[in-house]
């Protein structure tokens, strides 16, 4: 079994999308991977009951208890095996999390951390997205899911798609209509990667891992 861990820091919206697609399309049987399990850095994230609401395991880890970002990643990535659970590497699923992970941390994961960024990459990485897409004048707006590197959102990109930009469109307007797009390319990435793991499996060769 593979299983799935979900990193967020806020409402969750994506994270129950990847729940609710994971058990429509019954991913256990289809491709051997379920969500196990879903950690917040804050204690507060909204998503964390979301996620307890959907019957799977919730915890946080909350980086403000940690003297470093060091000992944070520790006892995360302490977390986040403890839900791995198998001798399959785990799939790490960042959902709105909004914490940078050091190099270190991602090359333990390599290959194997995926993430969701409201812009159409390479534009637009890091924070206010809409705003700034807005501000340039933008006619598309749209998302991107992409393999984690240590490059802040310049890894690999696995699926991207696009809404238009409305005349009057705020930055709320905006980001609401992004969201329902990653609502939907986000499950679907993740169930294309599963379905690469999977052959590999069944050719015996479960080394060559997600990517
Ligand atoms: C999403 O727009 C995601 O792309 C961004 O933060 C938002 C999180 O929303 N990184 P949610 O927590 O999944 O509802």
């Amino acid at each position: 079994m593979h299983n799935i861990v979900i990193l967020i820091s806020g409402g969750g919206s994506n994270m129950e999308a990847i729940v609710n697609a994971s058990r429509r399309e019954d991913w256990e049987r289809n491709y051997h991977a379920k969500v196990a399990a879903v950690i917040s850095n804050r204690a507060d994230a909204p998503g964390l009951i979301l996620a307890r609401t959907n019957g799977i395991a919730a915890e946080f880890v909350e980086h403000g208890r940690f003297a470093s970002r060091s000992l944070f990643e520790a006892q995360l990535a302490d977390a986040i095996d403890r839900h791995a659970g198998s001798k399959q590497p785990v799939l790490l699923l960042l959902a709105g999390f909004m914490r940078i992970l050091s190099a270190d941390f991602v090359l333990r994961y390599e290959g194997r951390i995926v993430n969701i960024h409201p812009s159409l990459l390479p534009a637009f990485p890091g924070l206010h997205t809409h705003r700034r897409a807005l501000e340039s004048g933008c006619k598309v707006a749209g998302a991107t899911v992409h393999l984690v590197t240590a490059a802040l959102d310049c890894g690999p990109i696995l699926a991207q798609a696009v809404v238009p930009v409305l005349d009057g469109d705020t930055e709320r307007s905006l980001a609401a209509r992004v969201l329902t797009l990653e609502h939907r390319i986000y499950p679907q990435a993740i169930a294309q990667m599963l379905q690469r793991q999977c052959a590999w499996d069944n050719r015996g060769d479960a080394s060559k891992g997600f990517a």
